[in-house]
């Protein structure tokens, strides 16, 4: 049988990833839920008629639910569900400032992934994205391989675009990586980063990669600014789409996502950006790499300052 994604929300995040998912053309459904009545259900007709002309038979199913749970039954079977449903920032706010409203909805929504789609890998984008990637495997229950976040692939995205910017170069000869928590102790790993091979460290002097990981760390809030009435999308999605499809495809590849963090680098039961493998069964194995002395400290200090928030949110 062909494969099945769903994602919850039908926001401008939800929406991009649903047409993004659409037009890899490897999926049978794309489920796309909202609670406004109508608003799955046009958007779904809309990206159905793009068909013919972007030549794909992937059919998108509109579906809206309900406070009870009602139309749920419309991701059973999904192999992945993404969970993008939630408040987006405006300017000035800080992803931590979502964590009440969102956390009722990351709630409501996980309990009824967990009813009608039990064997999905669950991927949440919904903000503050470590935490509500925490509650989203306390509320399904899941196995914490089954449930994962997505931070650190747009972080990483967003690095590698200022650093291809910066040095007018092909974004394809550029290699970054960051870690840690998708906020303030968001971890850039320079000794990581390479263009063409070459380590970033030999091509620029280390007050510019500093001002371009200061501008990685605050890459949504620039955007939020600019556009003042929500946040990004674009490249989200995209990082959004491409886990799902690694696990649709049980592509094994290592991307950095929201993991759940067991042993590796000394650091244990938390959720926490960090390089994994992503397959069928979610992520496969979280794959440690080589760091220097700081930025080992630096995920030590993010895996802190998360892990006292997790803990938080089984009360929310
Ligand atoms: N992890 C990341 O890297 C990242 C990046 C960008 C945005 N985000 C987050 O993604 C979320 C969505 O952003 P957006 O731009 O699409 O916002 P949006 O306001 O455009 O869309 C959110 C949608 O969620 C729906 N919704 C609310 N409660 C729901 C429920 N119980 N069930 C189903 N749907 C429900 C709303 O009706 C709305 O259509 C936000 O929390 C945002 O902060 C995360």
């Amino acid at each position: 049988m062909g494969k099945k994604v769903t994602v919850v929300g039908a926001g401008f995040y939800g929406s991009t990833t649903a047409q993004r998912l659409a037009e890899y053309d490897i999926f049978d459904t794309v489920v796309l839920t909202d609670i406004i009545e109508g608003k799955p259900e046009g958007l779904a007709l809309d990206i159905n008629q793009s068909r013919p002309i972007e030549g794909f038979e992937t059919k998108v199913v509109g579906q809206s639910t309900g406070p009870n749970g009602e139309g749920y039954e419309a991701i059973q079977g999904s192999d992945v569900v993404i969970i993008t449903a939630g408040l987006p920032r405006k300017p000035g706010m800080s992803r931590m400032d979502l964590l009440g409203v969102n956390a009722k909805i990351v709630r409501q929504v996980a309990e009824n992934v967990a009813r009608y789609a039990p064997d999905a890998v669950v991927i949440v984008v919904s903000n503050p994205l470590d935490e509500m990637t925490a509650l989203a495997q306390l509320a399904t229950g899941f196995p914490k391989h089954r449930v994962m976040g997505q931070a650190g692939m747009l972080d990483t995205a967003r690095f590698s675009h200022f650093v291809a910017e910066t040095l007018a170069v092909p974004v394809g000869s550029v290699q970054t990586l960051t870690l840690g928590s998708h906020g303030d102790t968001m971890v850039p790993v320079p000794s990581r980063c390479t263009v063409s091979g070459k380590p970033l460290t030999e091509l620029l002097p280390a007050d510019k990669i500093d001002e371009l990981v200061v501008r990685t760390r605050n890459g949504g809030a620039e955007v939020v600014a600019l556009l003042k009435t929500g946040s990004a999308y674009y490249a989200p999605s995209a990082a959004a789409a491409r886990m799902a499809r690694a696990v649709a495809e049980d592509s094994g590849e290592v991307r950095p996502v929201c993991a759940w963090v067991d042993g590796e680098y000394g650091i244990s039961g938390v959720y926490l950006g960090v390089e994994a493998e992503i397959g069928a069964t979610g992520v496969k194995r979280v794959v440690e790499t080589d760091l220097t002395d700081s930025e080992r400290d630096g995920l030590k200090e993010a895996a802190e300052a998360v892990r006292a928030k997790q803990a938080d949110v089984a009360d929310l």
